[in-house]
């Protein structure tokens, strides 16, 4: 039979039975994830329709208050993530510190980290926006789970994915079991696999970079940006520049066509600092994209290596075709 028309949820529970130590908690938490996904991408579409529609002050029609959609997306994740009884802790890149599950569900054996909404800043100009999420199991032993579970690398990450909100919805995840893409159809209201087993190209033509910054940045980084610029047939140089300025945008269609995309470390504050946030941002699109075939870097060393050691910490990030994140890697040790 052929795959078309499967599901997210049904594949979920496929690709359950060859996850080691799986149980139907798992498959419970990931269902409630696409609900999630799929609220949030009602509220981005109609997020045009509000001044139209009048809702121009703090409440709308119904009396309810008109959430910002940062604001929306990351409430949606938490009440709904919180009453699967499956996750011990959460943490967002909109809460300061761990945010707990509430006493009134019981606590389960994940953890999970999420950008609500990643590309905000682009909404007025209904630009492509997304949820980021990571889930590891969880490594405590208490009542609540803590920080602990929280600052794991990468690496040990069960599941993690992104939904990304532009001209089609789409749900791409992972379990360690390829990467697999989803594209939402409306008109049912269900996520429909359009995308099996994406593997990203060895080496792509594509790098997405915000150049504004290039004198902000170390002489090794302006090298290796300069070399992608420049002519060369035999490596099918100068690469195209892509910027949408959304992480999970840009991540997506680099990991569809191959390429690389960076955020580097730059002068901006004084010191060299990467932008992008290790748990809710870096790792998780890094386990995808190694799980496509392709590769993550801080620059120096992998990113699903990379033990973490606070909650927000930001690193560099070169992701996307292996080729590509290899040369890199390589200018930069300089
Ligand atoms: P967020 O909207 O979650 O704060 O993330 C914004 C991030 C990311 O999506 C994007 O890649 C990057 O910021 C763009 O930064 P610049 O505007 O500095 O290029
Ligand atoms: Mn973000
Ligand atoms: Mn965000």
């Amino acid at each position: 039979m052929s795959n078309l028309g499967i599901t997210v949820t049904e594949h979920i529970m496929l690709q359950q039975k060859y996850i080691p130590k799986a149980t139907g908690a798992f498959t419970r938490l990931l269902r409630e994830l696409v609900l999630s996904g799929k609220l949030i991408s009602r509220e981005v579409n109609k997020a045009g329709l509000v001044d139209i529609l009048g809702f121009t002050g703090e409440t709308n029609v119904q009396g309810e208050e008109v959430q910002k959609l940062d604001d929306y997306a990351n409430d949606t994740m938490i009440k709904r993530m919180s009453r699967t009884g499956q996750l011990c802790v959460m943490a967002s890149e909109e809460v300061d510190g761990p945010i707990p599950v509430s006493e009134k569900y019981p606590r389960g054996a994940y953890v999970m980290i999420f950008d609500p909404l990643d590309g905000s800043s682009n909404i007025d100009a209904n630009v492509s926006i997304g949820t980021i999420f990571s889930i590891h199991r969880r490594v405590t032993t208490g009542d609540h789970g803590t920080i602990d579970d929280i600052l794991q690398p990468g690496a040990k990450q069960v599941a993690a994915g992104y939904v990304l909100y532009s001209s089609s919805t789409m749900l791409v995840y992972t379990t360690g079991q390829g990467v697999h893409g989803f594209t939402l159809d409306p008109t049912v209201g269900e996520f429909l696999l359009s995308h099996e087993n994406i593997r990203i190209p060895e080496k792509g033509g594509i790098y997405s970079v915000n150049e504004g910054n290039y004198h902000y940045w170390d002489d090794r980084v302006k090298s290796y940006v300069d070399y992608l610029k420049t002519p060369d047939k035999n490596t099918k140089r100068p690469y195209s520049s892509r910027y949408i300025g959304s992480l999970v945008a840009d991540f997506h269609r680099n990991l569809l066509s191959g390429g690389i995309f960076m955020y580097p470390a730059d002068l901006k504050s004084g010191k060299p600092k990467g932008k992008l946030r290790l748990m809710c941002e870096c790792a998780p699109l890094a386990f995808v994209c190694e799980q496509a075939g392709g590769y993550a870097s801080d620059g120096k060393r992998n990113i699903l290596d990379i033990e973490p050691t606070s909650l927000h910490q930001r690193v560099p990030l070169y992701i996307g075709s292996r080729s590509d994140v290899l040369m890199a890697e390589k200018f930069l040790e300089g």
